[in-house]
């Protein structure tokens, strides 16, 4: 194992969590900038050619994990790594966003999700070789369903 630093800070609209669009078909579009610290920027050579990246942060604002509870899309309770909960034992967030602009160390990101100021531990090209017809949606398909009605 290895303990885990950031790389940067996610400079982002949101300073509370009700801010942050959630439920069913939620819409993340809000702009943001990803300032990575000075001695990691070298490792950002080449990110411009790429559309959009994965990005690894911390939820640095919840507390304790709950392995099987209700998320706030569905009054249906679900284990927690079926869902996209805060509340996990090891507190990370993951995010595709669209890279809009790299200002030296600064990425000029569009679809954020996480609070003014979580600290990134990592970032990634978004490449996926799935196509969406092999993919399968599990209890967030069956929720959508249920709200159709
Ligand atoms: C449902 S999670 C999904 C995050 C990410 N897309 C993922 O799948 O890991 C997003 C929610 O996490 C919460 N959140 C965002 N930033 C946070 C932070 N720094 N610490 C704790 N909770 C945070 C907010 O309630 C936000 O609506």
């Amino acid at each position: 194992m290895f303990s885990p630093r950031a790389i940067g800070i996610a400079h982002t609209p949101y300073t509370q969590t009700k801010e942050i669009p959630k439920g069913l078909g939620a819409k993340h579009d809000a702009e943001g900038v990803f300032e990575i610290l000075p001695e990691f920027e070298a490792g950002l050579t080449d990110i411009e050619g790429f559309s959009h990246l994965f990005v690894l942060w911390v939820f640095d604002r919840s507390e304790g994990f709950e392995l099987f509870g209700t998320v706030p899309i569905d009054g249906q309770p679900h284990g927690v790594f079926s869902t996209r909960s805060p509340r996990r034992p090891n507190p990370i967030g993951l995010t595709v966003v669209e890279l809009l602009r790299r200002e030296a160390g600064r990425l000029h990101v569009r679809g954020v999700d996480m609070l003014d100021g979580t600290p990134i531990l990592d970032l990634k090209p978004y490449l996926s070789s799935i196509p969406p017809e092999k993919l399968r949606r599990g209890w967030i398909a069956e929720a959508e369903t249920r709200a159709k009605k």
